[in-house]
């Protein structure tokens, strides 16, 4: 297969990667890509730096037999350890794309809300003063449970009103410390944007979903790597986890051309991870 035609490669722990492959199959509709989501273990979040960059090199490994041309890391967890998992391709990270959109903004004060791995690292706050002059402060709060709530409570109303709830607790310090913007450094996050949306109206957000699918089209686009085919391209799921509930939350995110569902045995971890 010559590199053009091969797939784009999509990972993250469970569905929130949904939110980054919506985002490629609109800006790159001839692609075909491939989904890895590591339902049986997520959240990573909550997980140590060394147990998810193993669970990653187990991702990327699958990815890259499967010759995919470009990795999208649309896990800003496995973002922070990507540096450990090395690629024969490039790999674009979600955190690096949140990042690029809050410079966009150039906001003063800018918030984030994130796993609680991703929040530790410090690398949001990190990464958004050394490459945005107007940026002052970075405000980050780490969210213990909200990517699993998100992930089982997708079209359940009573589900997403205690993600509505949760997300209350989590955002107001930040909006009463007068936020200009919020990156959703986590792209479970994107999933709940209407009820974000709903509680405060005025907040702006950041989804780096939007941006890491611009970066990907200017990369492949650069590179010569666009694939030609004439017909829109197909994106085949797998899952560590449960199928069903994957071919439901790929309808719910809206993902179009859906090929296949199918598991793949996950990575045993040892206790204590
Ligand atoms: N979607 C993932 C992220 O962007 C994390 C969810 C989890 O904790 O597994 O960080």
């Amino acid at each position: 297969m010559s590199e053009r035609n091969r797939p784009i490669g999509i990972l993250d722990s469970g569905i929130g990667g949904f939110t980054v492959a919506r985002q490629v199959q609109k800006l790159l509709p001839r692609e075909d890509l491939l989904y890895f989501g590591d339902g049986a273990h997520i959240p990573y979040g909550n997980h140590t730096r060394e147990t998810v960059a193993a669970l990653a090199r187990y991702m990327f490994d699958f990815l890259e037999r499967r010759q995919v041309k470009a990795i999208l890391a649309a896990c800003n967890t496995i973002s922070c350890v990507v540096d450990q998992c090395p690629a024969s391709c490039p790999v674009f990270s979600a955190v690096q794309a949140g990042a690029d959109g809050a410079a966009r903004l150039g906001a003063a004060k800018v918030g984030v809300i994130s796993t609680v791995l991703t929040h530790n690292s410090r690398i949001y706050p990190e990464k958004i003063l050394a490459q945005s002059p107007q940026t002052r402060v970075v405000l980050s709060c780490g969210c213990p449970d909200l990517a699993r709530m998100v992930e089982h409570s997708l079209g359940d109303p009573a589900g997403m009103d205690r993600v509505e709830g949760e997300l209350r607790r989590e955002l107001a310090p930040l909006v009463q410390e007068g936020v200009d913007c919020c990156v959703l450094g986590c792209t479970h996050y994107p999933l709940a944007a209407d009820r974000i949306h709903k509680l405060y109206p005025r907040l702006a957000l950041v989804d780096p979903a939007e941006e890491i699918a611009r970066t990907l089209k200017t990369y492949l686009e650069r590179a010569g790597l666009e694939n030609p085919q004439e017909k829109a391209g197909t994106l085949t799921i797998y899952t560590t986890g449960d199928v069903a509930e994957y071919t439901l939350r790929a309808r719910q995110v809206g993902l179009e051309r859906v090929a296949a569902v199918e598991f793949h045995p996950p990575m045993e971890l040892r206790s204590g991870g």
